[in-house]
């Protein structure tokens, strides 16, 4: 069967109290919008519709950034969910099957719901997905009759036995396409907030003899966000589920509840994550690492058998290749370490090639900025880098060459040479002495003269 997703993205969003559109408001690194339109891809659908309205140029970058094939409509004045998914119309042109509506606020839903309202949909025309609300506070409520879901009727407009129903609307719906906009057609305004609401389309749909139902999910899947206290409310059970899913697929959590993944974050099986580590957008681990503690990870890719940290930092673009060692207060960038690397301590490694087995000393620091461009280093496999050397880029350093500690490299080294780039030592017998009698006689000079 083919599916077309219709994803409601055009609300304001008032209690967010933001500049952003509320879709656009991150969870685990992306945009509510990516989640739900994720959440949608399980179902394979043949076009997804996202229908814009408060920031519609954002959404639609945002939207395309997911799906750069999606289809963007826009609602210029937002009078209800009826008519915002009214606007899906023209888009679905020639478009035959079935439709499921999402909502871009409520962006949890399992694959294994939207299966079931599909296969619900063999029975009945119309298939609603409600949920039994722990407080159902101001959600449609969902009246049943049996089996068969009667009518919705939004809070606003509902009796006090209404009220008392738990069964609550969760928003979304399937249905045959062209029976969903001759229902739409029908939809009116005349209720308590002036609107043309989609769930009108539930007793539209009886009074012309079809079915209608309603299946339940978990609550914790229709979590709808509608404020920053939800917003912090669905990061939680968004992290909560992936450190879950993470620990099922084989990867230690010392201390789960303080590791914060993003929503693309891949961890191999046997790798450890030590206490508070965080990962950004785009990290990828293979199996058999260990991340200790306080290390933060973004954009980059770690290798088997690598450990990193504790206390590290890798930014977008760090490679790291087998048996890599990454010490505490190493920040890498832009950087490809070959196999068995190390850069164990206070180091800044940018826009490098590091070789196999390189050694890189305590202090060492990429030079990669001339303050207009960045320049490469390149250091060949077995390299030593003696403790504080500068490595001025552009420069490269041969295999199996050394950098003597504290040297300021600006010149490319041979392979299996030796640099020397400081300022040689010069030793004066009792001087020290001296300047100590000396520095002690000022001071009690000054004191002497401030009385
Ligand atoms: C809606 C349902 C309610 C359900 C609740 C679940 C209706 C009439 N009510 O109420 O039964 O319990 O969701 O969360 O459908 N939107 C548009 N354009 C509009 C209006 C809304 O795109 O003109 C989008 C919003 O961006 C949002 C979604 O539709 O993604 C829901 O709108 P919202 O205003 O939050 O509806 P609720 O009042 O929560
Ligand atoms: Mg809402």
């Amino acid at each position: 069967m083919s599916i077309a997703l219709v994803i409601l993205a055009a609300g304001k969003g008032t209690r967010m109290n933001s500049d952003l559109p509320k879709v656009l408001h991150p969870i685990a690194h992306a945009p509510m919008l990516a989640h739900a339109m994720r959440a949608g891809a399980a179902l394979a659908p043949a076009r997804t519709v996202i229908v814009a309205g408060h920031g519609a140029e954002a959404v639609t970058q945002a939207a395309r950034a997911v799906e750069e094939d999606v289809r963007v409509v826009v609602q210029e004045t937002q009078q209800g969910t009826a008519h915002a998914a009214a606007q899906a119309r023209a888009a679905l042109e020639g478009f035959e099957g079935e439709v499921v509506v999402l909502y871009a606020d409520t962006p949890f839903i399992s694959a294994d719901t939207l299966d079931r309202m599909i296969a619900a949909r063999a029975a009945h025309d119309l298939v609603i997905l409600g949920f039994h609300a722990a407080d159902p506070a101001r959600y449609g409520r969902l009246v049943m009759e049996g089996d068969s879901l009667a009518r919705i009727v939004e809070y606003k407009d509902a009796t006090e036995a209404e009220r008392a129903i738990a069964f609550c609307n969760s928003g979304l719906l399937a249905c045959d396409a062209t029976t969903l906009f001759e229902l739409i057609d029908a939809v009116g305004n005349d209720n308590a907030s002036g609107e043309y609401y989609l769930t009108d389309v539930v007793e539209i749909a009886r009074a012309r003899g079809l079915s209608a139902t309603a299946i339940a999910c978990d609550e914790a899947e229709t979590l709808g966000i509608n404020s920053r206290a939800d917003l912090a409310a669905a990061e939680a059970v968004f992290q909560a589920r992936a450190r879950a899913a993470l620990m099922e697929d084989g990867v230690t959590l010392t201390a789960p509840e303080t590791v914060h993944l993003a929503w693309d974050t891949v961890i191999g099986r046997d790798t450890a994550i030590e206490p508070n580590v965080v990962f950004g957008p785009g990290v990828t681990v293979e199996s058999g690492a260990l991340i200790r503690a306080f290390s933060h990870l973004e954009g980059c890719h770690v290798s088997r058998g690598a450990v990193v940290g504790p206390y590290a930092r890798l930014r977008p673009g760090a490679e790291l290749a087998e048996d890599c060692r990454i010490g505490n207060f190493v920040e890498i960038k832009n950087a490809v370490l070959d196999q068995g690397a190390k850069v164990n301590h206070l180091s800044y490694i940018g826009d490098a090639e590091i070789g196999a087995r390189a050694n890189i000393g305590a202090g060492t620091i990429t030079c990669n900025y001339d303050g207009v461009m960045k320049h490469r280093t390149v250091v060949g496999s077995d390299a030593f880098i003696g403790s504080d050397t500068m490595l001025v880029a552009p420069v490269s350093v041969g295999a199996g060459a050394m950098t003597a500690t504290g040297s300021v490299i600006t010149r490319d080294v041979e392979p299996e040479a030796l640099a020397l780039a400081r300022a040689p030592q010069v030793n004066k017998p009792g001087r020290a002495r001296k300047m100590f009698e000396m520095l002690k006689a000022r001071k009690a000079r000054r004191a002497r003269e401030a009385g």
